[in-house]
């Protein structure tokens, strides 16, 4: 099976979670893309679902397939999530925000009474950290930022866009890639990260992944956590 394929398999099984009359987080990614476009095919086929996108990309993908959106301000509950990841870890520990949506991500997933992930085979890691940590920031305190997160022990890379200015979220912040190496304690780091001024939200999801859906090659992996 190729990523894609894996990817696909992943979003199919994530998609029988969804039943009638729903509030549905939408994630962000090319994972969450493909699973996005089987909810429009069920809507379209007569599912009554509200979905709740993480990040202007996948509003404007839902809106092009005809899924109802909304914001934060219309719905109390969210009865699912479903988004892709940058790695998960035995016991369900995330490294999200290659895509840069962490923050918008984290909201909607912390609101949700379930999230499920899915994600290709490679994503699946014994340790957390190969992937660098985003870690989004203020833009005002970005160049005060870069030395402590250095002190932290990480070697911080300030994303850029394709034409080579700072890359900005939906939330006009910036984001800095953070080569921790292999994260021993990604509680104690999610804690400390949380708790700097100017960062607004790092990639590190930590109890939030109810259930996780890894394509492989022997079918869909399905881990409780
Ligand atoms: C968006 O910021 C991210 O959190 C994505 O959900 C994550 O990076 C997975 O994306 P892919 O499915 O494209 O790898």
């Amino acid at each position: 099976m190729t990523e894609d394929e894996q990817k696909q398999a992943a979003a199919e099984k994530a998609v029988e979670y969804i039943k009638d009359g729903m509030v549905v987080g939408l994630g962000t990614g090319s994972c969450a893309a493909k699973m996005v476009d089987l909810v429009g095919a069920m809507v379209a086929k007569g599912l009554k679902i509200t979905g709740v996108p993480t990040s202007e990309a996948t509003t404007a993908q839902a809106r092009s397939l005809g899924i109802p959106v909304v914001g934060l301000d219309e719905v109390n509950v969210i009865d699912l999530t479903i988004d892709g990841t940058d790695e998960v870890d035995p016991q369900g520990r995330l490294i999200k925000g290659g895509g840069g949506a962490h923050l918008r991500e984290k909201i909607v997933a912390s609101l949700s009474d379930r999230m499920v992930v899915i994600a290709e085979a490679k994503k699946k890691v014994a340790q957390l950290g190969a992937f660098k940590l985003p870690v989004e920031v203020i833009r005002f305190a970005a160049p005060a930022l870069q030395p402590r997160l250095e002190a932290l022990g990480s070697t911080p890379t300030l994303r850029l866009a394709k034409d080579g200015t700072p890359f900005t979220t939906d939330e006009g912040n910036y984001i800095y890639d953070c080569d921790f190496g292999k994260i021993d304690e990604p509680e104690d780091l999610a804690l400390t990260l949380s708790t700097m001024p100017g960062v607004v939200e790092h990639g590190l999801f930590i109890g939030f992944a109810d259930i996780v859906l890894i394509g492989t090659d022997a079918g869909v992996e399905v881990i409780e956590i």
